[in-house]
């Protein structure tokens, strides 16, 4: 199949900051007229977390409501699998694919494969990086990692030495490594000038809570309950940190952060054994994401307002704010939102989930 692409970038100012304006067009254009309805291709990692069967109603609900289908495939963190599904949706003849990858490098060839087959990209929360991706739609991954080193260093006393344990994301997520350069922005003038000391530190294999109690079990064998907080860089691994510390009776007495806002995670908060989480609107996310794809399957232009770096091209990204969430201001936050109910977030918990 003939491919062509062309990719229109313009410069206009949009709130002070320029704007750009992407378009793909190959041979499937054709497809796109014949069929009466858009057909868009979405290819996750998972949807074992709570975070992504949220994204995967969301989007769909925008993309149906926009007049598009959505075919949706889960690939279980496994880069083998998320590649042929790529290619079952290829062969569907999908106008555009979305696609959360597990591994953000090894998905440069299914961008390739799509591209081969006249089939615009666009990279849903995580980057895919060396490749020819036509657009990125994501959070403020990096200023995750800040806000959350931040809220740990302003919690804890200021009077000694503090002692923290790191549990990172999946190596092979791009945004893990976006979210430990914003903690380190925080955190290296400290450790330099000693006022923080990182006991133990680990990258938690495909995000996994039962390999972030692993490491948060590691902690404790090395240190004892001699630490004053772990840094958990999302709620799963934050669940599965708290879980061990909860065994060894020291939930609730060790700050521990996290990130997506999960429904447990808010649920740990109010009940003091997690301190915060971020908030990321999903639904605002989904919706836009949705919204561009079914642009990019008809062939339209999508304005974006920046750009990122993927080792490749600089890819024209949309980034979205995040916020922070505690005890303090749950309700004003998630639950004004409308992402959990109150009744949801205070309801008790079994002891078994860390309450006090
Ligand atoms: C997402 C987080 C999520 C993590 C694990 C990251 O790429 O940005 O929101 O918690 O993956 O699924």
């Amino acid at each position: 199949m003939k491919f062509r692409i062309f990719l229109v970038v313009a410069s206009c100012v949009v709130s002070l900051i320029t704007g750009f304006v992407i378009s793909r067009s190959g041979s499937s254009t054709e497809t796109v007229g014949a069929r009466a309805k858009p057909l868009i291709g979405l290819s996750m990692d998972t949807l074992k977390e709570e975070r992504w069967q949220g994204d995967r109603d969301l989007f769909v609900t925008r993309a149906r409501g926009l007049g598009a289908d959505v075919l949706v495939q889960s690939a279980n963190s496994d880069d083998t699998r998320q590649i042929s599904d790529v290619q079952a949706l290829i062969s569907r003849r999908v106008d555009v694919l979305v696609i959360v990858p597990h591994n953000g490098a090894a998905m440069a060839k299914a961008v390739n494969m799509a591209h081969d087959a006249g089939i615009p990209v666009l990279a849903y929360d995580r980057l895919i990086t060396d490749c020819d991706l036509d657009l990125y739609m994501t959070f403020d991954n990096e200023k995750v990692g800040e806000l959350q080193a931040q809220f740990l260093v302003n919690h804890l006393l200021k009077e000694r030495t503090k002692k923290i344990v790191r549990i990172y994301g999946a190596k092979t997520d791009n945004n893990a490594l976006l979210y430990k350069r914003g903690q380190d922005k925080v955190l290296t003038p400290l450790i330099k000038k000693g006022e923080i000391e990182v006991v133990h530190e680990d990258w938690t294999q495909d995000w996994r809570p039962e390999n972030a109690k692993k490491i948060a079990s590691a902690a404790i064998t090395k240190a004892g309950a001699n630490f004053d907080a772990i840094l958990a860089s999302n709620d799963g691994t934050a669940g599965g940190a708290i879980q061990a510390l909860s065994e060894e009776g020291l939930a609730g007495k060790i700050l521990v952060t996290g990130q997506d806002a999960e429904l447990s995670a808010c649920q740990r908060i109010v009940n003091g054994t997690q301190a915060m989480t971020i908030y990321k609107p999903l639904s605002q996310l989904a919706k836009q994401a949705a919204e561009a794809a079914t642009k990019m399957a008809k062939r339209k232009p999508v304005f974006t307002l920046g750009k990122i770096d993927n080792k490749k091209v600089e890819v024209p990204s949309i980034l979205l704010g995040v916020v922070v969430v505690t005890k303090e201001n749950m309700m004003d936050t998630v639950v004004k939102d409308g992402f959990h109910k109150a009744a949801d977030v205070y309801r008790s918990l079994p002891d078994a989930q860390g309450s006090r």
